[in-house]
């Protein structure tokens, strides 16, 4: 297919312990909430051992509670969300392991009109400098009522946790980030107005985690 290259293995980003992540107990729930501030300084591995809920594994949670029909995930990383929803394909420009498929382009999407019915930006969106023609691509890429789910920290909680999970985030660790065109967290205004330009309607956010962080729904 076009704009694609073969992925090749990362392997600090490797992350299949715990795959696939499933939905927690209102008592594992419980559990996690109670060692957030723990959970914020602590790896993936760590918190799975402890059997609490991974902090990057929340927003795959909301994700999985949302999609439905076929997806596709972009800014994919190790691809979690798809391999725990079981149902589509995972892009992202980085060649992480797991990720189905290496992009160029956000916005040059090698995949045919109308062929999913939920399409995913997990703490992505922001990392993506062209992020409103990504968004427009992703539109037409999704069938007639399908939706988009964004997760998204604003962007002053953004900065503290990416300073306070620096060592813990693969992202950060494995991959350049090019602080001129990325960034660390976006509002409510900001993602809402990329969303509406792309011709989304019915756009609403659902908090969690102590509303800490958001996640956007929209619908073509
Ligand atoms: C914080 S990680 C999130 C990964 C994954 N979505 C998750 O929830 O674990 C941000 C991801 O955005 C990806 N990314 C960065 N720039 C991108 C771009 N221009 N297009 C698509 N993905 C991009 C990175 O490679 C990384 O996987």
């Amino acid at each position: 297919m076009a704009n694609t290259i073969e992925p090749k293995a990362v392997e600090y980003f490797e992350n299949v312990k715990g795959i696939p992540i499933t939905i927690p107990s209102p008592l594992e729930t419980f559990a996690s909430r109670l060692a957030l501030p723990l959970l914020a300084l602590i790896s993936r591995d760590k918190a799975l051992d402890l059997h609490l809920t991974p902090i990057d594994d929340e927003r795959v949670i909301m994700a999985m509670k949302y999609a439905n029909g076929r997806a596709l995930d972009i800014g994919c990383g190790a691809n979690n969300f798809i391999r725990s929803y079981g149902n589509g394909l995972g892009v992202d420009v980085h060649p992480w392991n797991g990720c189905d498929q290496v992009i160029t382009d956000a916005a040059k999407l090698p995949f045919k009109k109308g062929e999913f019915q939920t399409i995913t930006y997990l703490a992505c969106l922001n990392h993506i400098p062209n992020r409103e023609a990504s968004v427009k691509s992703a539109y037409k890429l999704l069938d007639k009522g399908g939706k988009v789910l964004v997760t998204m920290i604003t962007p002053h909680w953004g900065a503290f946790i990416h300073w306070i999970r620096f060592r813990n985030d693969p992202d950060h660790q494995a991959r350049h980030i090019d602080h001129d065109h990325e960034l660390l967290g976006m509002s409510y205004e900001q993602v809402g107005a990329i969303l509406v330009g792309a011709g989304f309607k019915n756009v609403s956010r659902k908090r969690f985690v102590f509303g800490l962080n958001n996640l956007y729904i929209a619908e073509k």
